[in-house]
């Protein structure tokens, strides 16, 4: 029996801390070589005629591999191989797929966790906090706390009245699941092919390939933990090489996605597209857009709004999809809050995330330095809004953008909207009377409902803002940052146009992938 497991506890990497030293030379060992990264089906690796180099973000003249680009023939390859796999995989009994999950959990924490920490924060940008909770922390949670969900699932069995013995089957899906993967988390890319894989399917993985270094880390660990070959095959490519030709496919049993919105939408019409040659209606789970907010009310602790704010708009350089991008401030605490947060947020340096000191580091591409400055130059020339703090960018060396603070005048600027990735902060300032009015502009505004943060300190405040929010947040804190969901805490997932809602780390999920015989046995 699996007994509850326990949240990872994180490193701090405190200056003098032996871990702090460790990582340090795990670092400069990354830096100092060039890898390889295949593709990998059936368990082999595979090079292809096309790659791609594998750069910083921070620092993008430096080169930390190449990547294999696959295409139709890589997929038809992986099909065939996961096929093959899903024959012994599927009848394995669970508790031994179970133990290849817990044997990986202690590995990412074990002898992998500098790996897993530097290589997120090399080829993602993160500081070493930031991927210390999520590459190292929320990537064992997902592993450990999924094989216990799955017990949990297994041990339900219906009622049996006398004459008969009724029970459930626990059947993976037929075929195959399709897991798409972003950059912005190193644990969701590992646990999107593996949660299905869990359960007893095969996966094809298309990891986004800007974070396609940490990627192949984690498939280094799962072989080490003994997954078999062909459980889950290695694609790195474009979303038209191998989503395309995997969509085609009449194996396709599931789509796992997190990523844009506009993917998941193509994705989903290519699966409509496409329903008559499949033998199974595919399970599609997805997680996408955000446009999530921060709601204070007249009576809200400045000091802590200030706070939460600056953590949720700016860590990770505002690219968490749960990242706070737009504000609602009473004009009653408005100067006070104003003076506290640039106060506060000159504080919030951006850099080398190498050097351990900088709050942030760069964004992840050119493609997204490009979309995220576009707004800001926006901002410059619009009379509809301003901008109060940051502003600049720069990416010459690396893809950096300073932590901005806009003012919109219009409660429907074009900031307020539209979905940015990257740090940048709108703040709303409303008249202390609108306050249901503007919980409700709060509400309609956007057509993403991800995450959002009330802060209030009078309880009947806090009761009107979570009744007029009531849809406008999967994962919704009061008197918190709306980021950093915890495995088994606050299980994760959007709603609306964000996403599909079956939470990640719970059980909820593990059903998707799940395809019950229910039998009946007279006696
Ligand atoms: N789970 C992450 C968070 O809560 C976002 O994907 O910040």
């Amino acid at each position: 029996e699996i007994r509850e497991p326990e949240n990872e506890s994180y490193n701090s990497y405190a200056p003098g801390t032996p871990e702090r030293e460790e990582l340090r030379e795990e670092i400069n060992r990354l830096k100092n070589q060039e890898i390889q990264i295949p593709a990998i089906i059936g368990g082999k690796e595979v090079k292809t005629d096309r790659q791609e180099d594998v750069v910083m973000p921070h620092n993008h003249s430096h080169k930390l591999g190449t990547v294999h680009l696959c295409g139709q023939k890589e997929v038809d390859m992986a099909i065939e191989a996961a096929l093959e796999a899903r024959k012994q995989w599927a009848d394995m009994p669970w508790e031994e797929r179970a133990s290849i999950y817990l044997k990986a959990a202690d590995l990412v924490t074990g002898p992998y966790r500098y790996t897993m920490n530097a290589s997120t924060m090399l080829g993602q940008s993160k500081t070493p906090h930031q991927s210390e909770i999520e590459a190292v922390g929320e990537f064992a949670d997902f592993l450990r706390f999924n094989a216990y969900y799955l017990q949990e699932i297994y041990e339900k069995q219906p009622y049996s009245p006398e004459g008969m013995w009724n029970r459930m089957e626990y059947r993976p899906l037929e075929g195959f699941v399709f897991a798409v993967t972003p950059f912005n988390f190193t644990a969701i890319a590992g646990n999107l092919p593996l949660a299905p894989a869990l359960c007893g399917n095969v996966s094809l993985w298309k990891p986004a390939t800007s974070s396609i270094y940490s990627s192949y880390f984690i498939m280094k660990v799962l072989k080490e933990a003994g997954m078999p070959d062909g459980v889950i095959n290695f694609l790195p490519g474009s979303g038209a090489d191998v989503g395309d030709p995997v969509i085609k496919s009449e194996h396709l049993s599931g789509l796992h996605f997190t990523g844009s919105t506009n993917t998941f939408q193509y994705l989903w019409k290519s699966i409509a597209e496409n329903i008559e040659k499949y033998n199974t209606y595919p399970r599609i789970v997805g997680e996408t857009g955000g446009k999530d907010f921060i709601f204070a009310h007249e009576s809200a602790d400045v000091d802590a709004v200030v706070i939460a704010a600056i953590r949720a708009a700016y860590e990770y350089q505002g690219q968490k999809c749960s990242a706070a991008s737009r504000m609602y401030i009473p004009d009653s605490i408005w100067d006070e809050f104003r003076d506290k947060f640039l106060d506060e947020v000159k504080d919030v340096n951006y850099g080398d995330v190498e050097d351990f000191t900088n709050f942030m580091g760069a964004v992840i591409d050119q493609k997204a330095f490009d979309n995220i400055t576009s707004y800001i130059d926006y901002v410059k020339e619009s009379d509809d809004g301003e901008i109060l703090y940051g502003g600049n960018y720069d990416d010459s060396e690396g893809y950096f953008v300073e932590p901005t603070l806009v003012l919109a005048h219009d409660p429907k600027f074009k900031t307020m909207e539209e979905e940015i990735f990257g740090p940048v902060l709108t703040v709303y300032v409303y008249e202390d009377e609108k306050f249901e009015e503007t919980l409700e502009l709060c509400d309609n505004t956007s057509p993403y409902a991800l995450t959002g943060a009330i802060f209030a300190q009078e309880r009947y405040a806090l009761k009107k803002m979570a009744d007029y929010l009531r849809q406008a947040a999967g994962n919704f804190y009061i008197n918190d940052k709306p980021t950093a969901a915890i495995v088994n805490q606050q299980p994760f997932g959007g709603a609306r146009k964000s996403g599909t809602n079956d939470k990640a780390g719970s059980a909820a999920n593990l059903m998707r992938w799940i395809s019950v015989r229910s039998i009946k046995e007279t006696t």
